[in-house]
């Protein structure tokens, strides 16, 4: 992101979403879940190269269903995943070489139990439910994505938090066969893998925040992060980091991979927010994925109502 280059959103694209089909589909789905009364499509145990997103039972979530999604196929050509490409085009045309199944997640640090959990045994155990949350990118663009998931809290609460629990970092998982830039240190050494983000304990159990194993109703594309990844949107896209192996509780401040890179432009908290610019733009507005005309940014990405309280007393120029 530090990286100046045109980006691709500043060449126009034709507004897209598809709400009706989508609708029709959520529909569909609705029935399948209740005639398979709620059985839940397992992730499949064997290593699978040919892995293509299938469909998940899940719950819609009333409180967020509002907002109409960005299209399906803009959510998933249009990534940024440096692991495979820098270019937005990139990741969905170079991800297979990622392998999503098995996988696991090892949870480690201020626990209670320290654990290592099967993606397929989280998804068997947790409810998912979908929630249709807005995404803010901190380049300027948004998108409306319609996840599936659960509350990161729910696990947190499984590994038992301490009172030296205050900070959580996760960590995509480190394997250059799978993510073949990690190999030269993605792009002349500029970024240092494995990708790894961090939010304070409050922020990680916040209802809102969660681990997303899919969208549209399917478990995740690989560009989009397979198997699991997280989603916090209040924040801006690069807190969600994606294909993540490691969870770890800490008592002090964890590392996070952009404010790494760069500490003048990419803060720790990163929530959204309209009137703290980029160094090298602004943020009052942004351009939806697919549309030609801007929109005002809302504070904390419109969810100010449920998480402005985190930050109370805080200078959120200097926390920016
Ligand atoms: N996670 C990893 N591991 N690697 C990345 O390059 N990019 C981040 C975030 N998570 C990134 C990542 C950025 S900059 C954004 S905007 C979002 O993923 C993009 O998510 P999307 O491609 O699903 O839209």
């Amino acid at each position: 992101m530090h990286i100046i280059k045109t980006k691709a959103w500043q060449l126009g694209e034709k507004s897209v979403t598809d709400e009706k089909i989508y609708n029709e589909r959520r529909r569909l789905m609705k029935m399948a879940a209740i005639a398979g009364a709620g059985a839940m499509v397992p992730f499949s145990l064997k290593a699978s190269a040919t892995y293509v997103p299938r469909a998940l039972s899940f719950a819609p979530n009333k409180a967020y269903r509002d907002l109409s999604p960005t299209e399906y196929e803009k959510i998933t050509t249009y990534n940024n995943f440096y692991e495979f490409s820098l270019s937005k085009e990139g990741p969905s045309k170079l991800a297979h070489t990622l392998i999503p199944e098995p996988w696991t997640i090892e949870i480690s640090g201020e626990v209670e139990k320290p654990m290592t959990v099967d993606v397929a045994q989280i998804l068997a155990k947790y409810p998912l439910e979908e929630r249709i949350y807005r995404f803010r990118c901190v380049e300027g663009w948004s998108m409306v994505v319609p996840w599936i998931g659960f509350e990161l809290s729910c696990l947190l609460k499984k590994a038992g938090l301490t009172s030296q629990s205050k900070f959580v970092q996760f960590q995509t998982k480190y394997d250059p066969q799978m993510f073949p830039e990690q190999k030269s240190e993605g792009f002349f050494g500029n970024i240092p893998f494995p990708y790894v983000e961090g939010l304070r304990i409050d922020e990680a159990m916040h209802p809102l925040t969660l681990l997303s194993v899919g969208l549209y109703g399917k478990t995740l594309p690989k560009q989009n992060g397979a198997p699991i990844r997280l989603v916090v949107p209040w924040k801006y896209g690069f807190k969600s980091i994606k294909s993540i192996t490691k969870i770890h509780v800490s008592a002090s401040m964890t590392r996070s991979t952009w404010n790494e890179v760069n500490p003048r432009e990419y803060g720790f908290y990163s929530n959204v927010n309209p009137d703290v610019d980029h160094p090298r733009w602004s943020q009052a507005k942004e351009r939806p994925l697919g549309e030609f005309f801007k929109q005002k940014t809302q504070h904390f990405n419109g969810y100010a109502d449920e998480v402005s309280h985190l930050y109370t007393g805080m200078d959120l120029r200097k926390h920016f």
